[in-house]
């Protein structure tokens, strides 16, 4: 029976461009659960796109003295460049910038009004008389009380990273003329969150699939007290507040923005011409898996569910596997200092797989992660040259000299060859159960382990040897190295999957990958088939890139 999966992503802020932490945490976690899943022949739906409104965007866009659709919409473009070039398969990467998303923001909007859980209230705002406007949180500056940071913003400090009130700012100014703003009234709706607060505490206590820092964190959160909050904005840019009156306001951005997942599926079913498609991934027996950084945790596992529960008749999170973060050499990421590997960047100079590789084996999973472009090289020349593909190409090459191009037929299997065909049927589970439980470190490490075994086995059969005497014993050893080769196909897949789909025409197999799906038999491996000419699936990398790649840091 096939399952209904649905894959939500976190919609990346279409104010500057995707750096390798945000690719490792978040989009590569995701494509790699996706693609397992469609190998696995099960219906799945990745969407996410640009979150197009919030502060973020229209700060990017008075900084560069253009509109926020232009901003938002150059990002748009960029970002869809980078998940083609990367392999991230999306199948819909919108923007929260639609009519669609608009109006089923509204909706939901509206029928947590009708319920009582959407209600006014006033509350005092910062308002700058030299530019007549409200001021958002991130558009006062001021002296963090924290640290004494004198540039930090009225959400958070930049600097200790602590969360603020606008209030809190020790000599607030307004960010656009750096005039003391006042304080006036203002009316907004808010969110009756604190309604929610037993249920969700019960919800997320039940949850034992959870991370324990995912789960932890939350029922932290909700036990501190859950707050009711404002959920409009004094702004121009966003979704409107669907009542009149408000047309000066706009529907805070995260409030909105969490909805994406909901109206970019129903978007992606009208795409496909079926409109009530959606339905499959929202109700009944479907699972939905939330990828996303850590800070985005509270939104997802309090905000949206509440925002769900009140809605009423759509499901709530499956599974949430948030990631920590990246850190680049030892130092934690700093877009204002450039102290960043930048997406478009990065695949202007190296292929798609050995980015994915490396960006899987450092996988924030369990605790703050590093890259460095030292860790990007030796992964690439010993695990992915050295091991992974040197197998390929003894194996395929031999039979290419020694067997006219043609897959050898094996003779009797000795010990080594039953024992290493097992370890693959082995690792090929233990890849997969690790894949279904986002373990993805885990099952990049088996898949690995699995290359290795089969690089010891040939060192053991030294079938370049055999070749002049036991061509019997040669043939038996490079079958084996193919059918193991075959599994590692199949597990590498998710994460390597430019490659894997070379190797599929390189073992003289028909059809693609994804046609085959997540299987493996000792069968596939036809003796007498034609093999094209093996080609490396690999490229070592010199030395010297290292000290280029780190000079152009913080720069
Ligand atoms: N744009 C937010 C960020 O980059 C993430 C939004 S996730 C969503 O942190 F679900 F709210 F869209
Ligand atoms: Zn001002």
């Amino acid at each position: 029976m096939s399952e209904c999966i649905l894959v939500a992503v976190a919609w990346p802020y279409a104010n500057g461009p995707i750096h390798v932490g945000g690719a490792a945490a978040v989009y590569l976690p995701a494509d790699i659960f996706a693609r397992y899943h469609r190998l696995k022949g099960n219906d799945v739906v990745m969407v996410s796109g640009s979150d197009a409104h919030g502060t973020p965007v229209t700060i990017a866009a008075d900084e560069r003295g253009v509109t926020p659709e232009d901003v938002y919409s150059e990002y748009q473009t960029e970002f869809l460049d980078d998940w083609e070039r990367l392999g991230i398969t999306f199948d819909l990467f919108t923007t929260t910038h639609t009519d669609n998303h608009a109006k089923v923001s509204q909706d939901m909007f509206l029928r947590l009004l009708e319920q009582g859980y959407i209600y006014k209230d006033t509350m005092q705002q910062p308002y700058c008389e030299t530019d007549n406007r409200f001021l958002p949180d991130r558009f006062v500056l001021g002296t963090c009380p924290n640290c004494g940071f004198e540039g930090a913003r009225g959400d958070q400090c930049d600097n200790c990273s602590k969360l603020l009130d606008p209030e809190d700012l020790i000599d607030m100014v307004c960010r656009i003329c750096h005039n003391p703003p006042v304080i006036k009234t203002t009316e907004h709706f808010f969110m009756k969150l604190s309604a929610f607060e037993g249920r969700l505490l019960e919800w997320v206590r039940q949850q034992d699939h959870f991370k324990p820092n995912v789960k932890n964190f939350t029922i932290g959160y909700l036990e501190g007290g859950l707050h009711d909050r404002a959920i409009t904005r004094d702004l121009s840019w966003g979704v409107p507040v669907p009542v009149e009156g408000y047309e000066d306001k706009r529907i805070y951005v995260w409030f909105e923005a969490v909805i994406g997942y909901l109206s970019a599926t129903i978007e992606w079913a009208k795409n496909i011409g079926e409109p009530d498609r959606w339905k499959d991934f929202w109700q009944g027996d479907s699972k939905s898996y939330y990828f996303m950084g850590k800070d985005n945790i509270p939104f997802h596992t309090v905000i949206w569910p509440a925002m769900l529960m009140g809605y009423g008749g759509l499901n709530l999170p499956y599974d949430l596997p948030a990631n920590d973060y990246v850190n680049l050499e030892g130092q934690k990421v700093s877009t204002s200092r450039n102290w960043a590997v930048w997406i478009p960047e990065f695949l202007d100079r190296y292929d798609p797989d050995p980015i994915r590789y490396a960006l899987a084996a450092n996988m924030p999973e369990t605790s703050d992660s590093d890259f460095s472009w030292a860790d990007f090289l030796r992964r690439n020349n010993n695990e992915l040259v050295a091991t992974y593909g040197n197998l390929v190409h003894r194996v395929l090459s031999m039979v290419g000299r020694n067997f006219d191009g043609k897959v050898p037929q094996p003779g009797e299997l000795d010990d080594t060859a039953k024992e290493l065909l097992s370890e693959a049927q082995q690792r090929f589970d233990e890849t997969e159960q690790n894949l279904r439980e986002c373990h993805f470190r885990a099952a990049l490490q088996s898949a690995m382990f699995l290359a290795q075994a089969a690089n010891r086995y040939l060192d053991a059969k030294a079938p370049w040897k055999a070749v002049k005497g036991d061509i019997e014993d040669a043939a038996t050893t490079l079958w084996v190295g193919m059918t193991v080769i075959n599994c590692l196909k199949t597990i590498f897949d998710p994460f390597l999957p430019f490659s894997s789909e070379k190797l599929q025409t390189m073992l003289g197999l028909e059809g693609t990958v994804q046609d085959e799906g997540w299987v493996w038999s000792q069968n596939a491996i036809k003796p007498g088939a034609a093999l094209p000419v093996p080609q490396p699936l690999f490229t070592k990398l010199d030395d010297s890139i290292i000290e280029e790649e780190t000079a152009r840091l913080g720069k």
